[in-house]
């Protein structure tokens, strides 16, 4: 393997959950690697693909157009297989194979540990945060966690239509696996009454309490945001119809929360942890995320990233402790 600015070839995957901005970063990947003389593998379908050696180039054609697309044109999977480290080991004999110097891996959290063994096992490896989740260490935002909160406040706004046509209360379930991240942002940005996230502690009878009483004195509707990870949205709705006394709706507003056009922010992100992803390993550093902190793109090795919790910070945290009661 060339290490360094000798590097010839590096390949890419997309890995885990798809996020708008993941075909953003890939396009800058390859450009950059271009406007260096480095040629670019994509391997299909994430880890799987590095393993069964499902390899396509990537050039100027590959990536026209790409930028505005959602999903990822690399495909993804949940590829568990690959936490073996038979199965490891036949992925770094293929990157040997095909002469790979340098691997880019755009994903979550379970990607960025298979990133770490690729890495452990002598592969030169940075990663490129991309889940909707934003439970990364290392990085303010991930790619697709704007765009997702875009769509999110797109459909609460809708919700809130024929919530107040009906005097209706509704919960709406969001994504995140064991994130709060988007249901609180969520909140903030339709200005909803209540919400419960898993990072915060929360009291479902108190809410309902709280609901009946701001109804008896004129409330029109009510928006409660549930992310998926309490697994509370049945509970809050129960105890909305029984306590509150509320006519109650369910929305789980699901995948539709992971796909569609990038926003600007993404693309703009993914730009740019492409090209310094591309830049750092000609630099001759690896087994690092690339990231955004405090608007400065920044490196954090895997070690770090994986044995921290992100933390949502503290005006959050007072947001939402205010809405969970
Ligand atoms: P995300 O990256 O969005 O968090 P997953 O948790 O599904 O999504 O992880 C994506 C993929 O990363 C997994 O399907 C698997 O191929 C790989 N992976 C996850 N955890 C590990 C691990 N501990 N060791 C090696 N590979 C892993
Ligand atoms: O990690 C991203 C995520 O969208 C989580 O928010 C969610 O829990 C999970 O992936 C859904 O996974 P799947 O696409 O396998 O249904």
């Amino acid at each position: 393997m060339q290490i360094g600015a000798a590097m010839k070839r590096i390949a890419v995957i997309t890995s885990g959950g798809d996020s708008a901005g993941m075909n953003p970063a890939l396009k800058s990947i390859v450009e950059e690697a271009e406007r260096n003389n480095i040629s670019v593998t994509g391997l299909l379908r994430g880890f799987r693909g590095i393993a069964d050696n499902n390899a396509i180039e990537m050039y100027f054609k590959t990536i026209s157009g790409i930028a505005r697309k959602g999903g990822t044109i690399l495909k993804t999977s949940r590829y568990p297989e690959f936490k073996e480290l038979s199965v490891q080991k036949k992925a770094v004999e293929n990157l040997h194979n095909e002469h790979i110097d340098g691997l880019i891996i755009l994903g979550g959290d379970g990607s960025m540990r298979g990133a770490l063994a690729l890495s452990k096992l002598g592969v030169p490896v940075v990663g490129i945060p991309a889940s909707i989740d934003n439970d990364l260490y290392g990085s303010d935002i991930s790619l697709g966690a704007d765009t997702s909160l875009n769509m999110i406040t797109h459909c609460i706004d809708i919700i809130k239509d024929t919530a107040s046509s009906h005097n209706r209360a509704f919960v709406i379930e969001t994504m995140g696996r064991e994130s709060g991240y988007l249901a609180l942002v969520g909140a903030m940005a339709t200005g909803s009454e209540a919400l419960l996230i898993p990072e915060v502690e929360y009291d479902i009878e108190s809410i309902a309490k709280r609901l009946k009483s701001e109804h008896a004195n004129g409330r029109a509707y009510s928006i409660i945001i549930v992310s998926e990870g309490t697994g509370a949205t049945s509970d809050m709705s129960n105890a909305l119809k029984t306590i509150a006394k509320l006519d109650t709706r369910i929305t789980v507003l699901g995948h539709l929360q992971r796909g569609g056009s990038p926003s600007v922010f993404d693309r703009i992100l993914g730009f740019r942890l492409g090209s310094n992803a591309v830049q750092t390993l000609m630099d001759g550093v690896s087994g690092v995320m690339m990231g955004l902190m405090s608007k400065k793109i920044v490196i954090t090795p895997f070690i770090d990233v994986l044995s921290h919790k992100k933390e949502l910070g503290e005006r959050y945290v007072k947001f939402a402790t205010r809405l969970s009661h």
